[in-house]
C-alpha cells in the first residue's frame, strides 16, 4: 500500500497498536532513513497515550541495540540489529530468552531465524515522493488475518 505522509502512516500505526499485546513481535524492514524508527515512534506513543503516561523520546538504539518502555503492565523492547553482523553476535543478545510478556519491535532483523508465533513483517520502501512510502506486511499467527486489512 501507499503511504501518503507522516500523518497517514500515524494512523496506520494506530490500527496495528490497537491490535498489539504480550508476545507479538513486529520486523520492520527496509533501507537506511526510510522510517523504521519513525513508525517504532508512533506505535510506543500510541501506547503511552492510552496508558495516559506522558510521550517520551523515542529515538534510535543504534549503538545501544535496545531501548526498553515500560508502559505500565507491559513492555516494549525496541531493538535495532543493523550493527550486529554474525549470529553468534544476536545469540549472545538473548532476545528472546525472557519470559516473553513483552511486545518486541526490531530494526533490521534479518539475521533472526528464531521462528515465532505472533510476528507482523512489515517492510518499507521510498514513495515516489518526498513522504510517500510503500508499506507490505506480512503477518504470522495471530497477525495473519491483518496482511490485507491495511
Ligand atoms: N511517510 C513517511 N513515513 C516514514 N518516515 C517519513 C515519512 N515521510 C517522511 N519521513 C521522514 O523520514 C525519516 C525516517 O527516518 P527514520 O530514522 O525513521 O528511518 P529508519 O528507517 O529508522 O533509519 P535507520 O535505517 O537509520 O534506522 C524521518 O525524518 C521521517 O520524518
Ligand atoms: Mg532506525
Amino acid at each position: 500500500m501507499i503511504v501518503k505522509s507522516l500523518d497517514h502512516l500515524s494512523l496506520i500505526s494506530q490500527k496495528i497498536s490497537t491490535n498489539l499485546s504480550k508476545e507479538d513481535c513486529i520486523f520492520l524492514i527496509g533501507r537506511i532513513g526510510v522510517g523504521k524508527t519513525t513508525l517504532t515512534r508512533f506505535l510506543i506513543n500510541n501506547w503511552q497515550k492510552k496508558k495516559g503516561l506522558k510521550l517520551t523520546e523515542v529515538t534510535s538504539p543504534t549503538f545501544n541495540l535496545l531501548y526498553e518502555y515500560d508502559i505500565k503492565d507491559i513492555k516494549i523492547m525496541h531493538y535495532d540489529l543493523y550493527r550486529v553482523k554474525k549470529s553468534n553476535e544476536l545469540d549472545q543478545l538473548g532476545i528472546f530468552l525472557d519470559d516473553n510478556d513483552t511486545i518486541k519491535i526490531i530494526e533490521w532483523p534479518e539475521l533472526i531465524k528464531t521462528p515465532l508465533k505472533h510476528k507482523l513483517e512489515i517492510y518499507i520502501d521510498y514513495g515516489k515522493k518526498n513522504n510517500e512510502r510503500e508499506i507490505k506486511m506480512i503477518g504470522f499467527g495471530k497477525w495473519k488475518k491483518f496482511e490485507n486489512e491495511f
